[in-house]
């Protein structure tokens, strides 16, 4: 079985819960894109894991896989890996040599690249996923397998420093031995990192070929993506579920299985246009309630109500089998409950979602209301017992289900793997 699980609306839909609780049925986890500005996280047995460059498959897998279309902090990632051995022991971990490298002159060029943005900055992670970016598509970028000579790693840092001198003019960069210590500190963390290097590619047709099952996990989301997110307020990468094949070296005509996560309501982190967002106390009292804060930079989070055009337009673009709805929980916490069900202007109902500012102007959301639903008894919960959940949350799964034509078959009700809720596990395929 081949799995890709991803996000359907601004990320932190809550994809690492859901990988991490399906992987249990998969020998291997692989992350295709991004790079540390992701932060998944997995409560297992009451323990808070987070992950920020390994899958959140990790715990489960027998291998994990960091595909060729990630950026990479050495440094972040050595940290990881040793957080994951301390939790699981022997864990298989490959690293693409294909990879690209963040060092601490891309994590200074992204927050003084948002400076330069000025009015138009998106409010990145600042982690130097943009300029790391960048450099991948300049051609002058440090790819996991440079990190083994220090003097290709020396070339490339001199390269990317002239070629972005504009910016790092001022900075600690502009010293020479600064530069020397960078290549120093990446050759070490590459010796480190070198039994790990791998052609990823070949390594997952290996294990595709010999019949195992694996599973992608998808970071960000497709409303973030640098092609169909809200441009220019999207991160550096493709986030939607075809980059598998270009950010793992998978063929897409391979997959079984496209799960999209979405959050029963919406939260975004950064700038742009957010079409269903909450303003004043209804925000602030969401945001308190459900603890929106950022797991990567614990910045509060915008939020705002489930937008069925959006997941429309993402679940056609990523040819999505089954959603995964997360946090009904914290929804049902509230008394009413608001579903955006159309985009409407001068009465007649848009085709398509905004994609900028100017094109939200004169728009009217239409919503549908429901009751609470309120708190959710965990032993309907533990047997899977879709029918015996209260109505209210049943007729919303319903319109869900009506308006995109796609079933919801896994319910997330609590952060625990144990609240999780499978609606007919014969849709899971063989898994289950
Ligand atoms: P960058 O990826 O750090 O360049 O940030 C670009 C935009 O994507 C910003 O609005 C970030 O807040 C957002 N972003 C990037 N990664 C994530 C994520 O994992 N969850 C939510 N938002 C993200």
């Amino acid at each position: 079985m081949i799995t890709v699980v991803l996000g359907l609306q601004f990320g932190d839909e809550g994809k690492g819960k859901i990988t991490d609780f399906l992987t249990s049925h998969y020998q291997v986890a692989v992350r295709f894109s991004g790079g540390n500005n992701a932060g998944h996280t997995v409560v297992v047995d009451g323990k808070k894991y987070k992950f920020r460059l390994i899958s959140s498959g990790s715990l489960q897998s027998e291998t994990v896989i960091l595909g060729n279309g990630m950026v990479i902090e050495p440094f972040a990632l050595l940290e990881e890996i040793d957080t994951l051995r301390e939790s699981k022991g022997k864990a298989k971990i490959r690293i693409s040599k294909m990879a690209h490298v963040v060092t601490p002159m891309h994590k200074f060029l992204d927050v003084k690249e948002e400076e330069v943005r000025g009015k138009l900055s998106l409010g990145t992670t600042a982690q130097g996923i943009g300029p790391t970016y960048e450099d991948k598509y300049a051609r002058t970028g440090i790819r996991m397998a440079d990190l083994l000579d220090p003097e290709i790693i020396r070339q490339k840092i001199e390269t990317i420093y002239m070629m972005k001198q504009s910016l790092l003019a001022d900075s600690e960069f502009a010293d020479s031995k600064r530069r020397e210590q960078i290549v120093r500190d990446l050759f070490e963390a590459g010796k480190k990192l070198e039994p790990y290097l791998e052609y990823t590619e070949v390594t997952l047709r290996r294990l595709y070929d010999s019949g195992k099952s694996i599973i992608f996990e998808g970071a960000q989301a497709t409303m973030l993506d640098i092609d169909f997110g809200m441009y220019p307020f999207v991160t550096s990468s493709n986030a939607v579920a075809g980059a598998i094949s270009t950010g793992a070296g998978f063929p897409f005509r391979k997959v079984d299985y496209v799960l999209g996560v979405a959050k029963a309501y919406m939260s975004k982190v950064g700038a742009g246009p957010f079409p269903t967002e909450m303003l004043g106390k209804e925000a602030d009292d969401l945001r308190e309630l459900a603890g929106e804060y950022g797991t990567a930079t614990g910045r509060p989070r915008r939020v705002g109500w489930l937008d069925l055009p959006m997941l429309k337009y993402t679940t056609a673009l990523n040819d999505v089998d089954g959603i995964a709805l997360t946090r009904l929980d914290t929804l049902g916490d509230l008394d009413r409950i608001k579903v955006c069900t159309s985009y409407r202007r001068d009465g007649k109902e848009l085709d398509y979602i905004p994609r900028s500012f100017k094109d939200m102007e004169g728009l009217d959301l239409v919503y549908t209301e429901f009751d609470s639903w309120g708190k959710i008894d965990h032993e309907i919960i533990k047997q899977d017992k879709y029918q015996a959940l209260p109505q209210n949350l049943r007729n919303y799964i319903s319109l869900i289900e009506k308006e995109l034509g796609i079933p919801v078959d896994v319910l997330s009700l609590g952060e625990g793997r144990e609240n999780t809720l499978i609606r007919d596990k014969s849709r899971l395929k063989d898994q289950y």
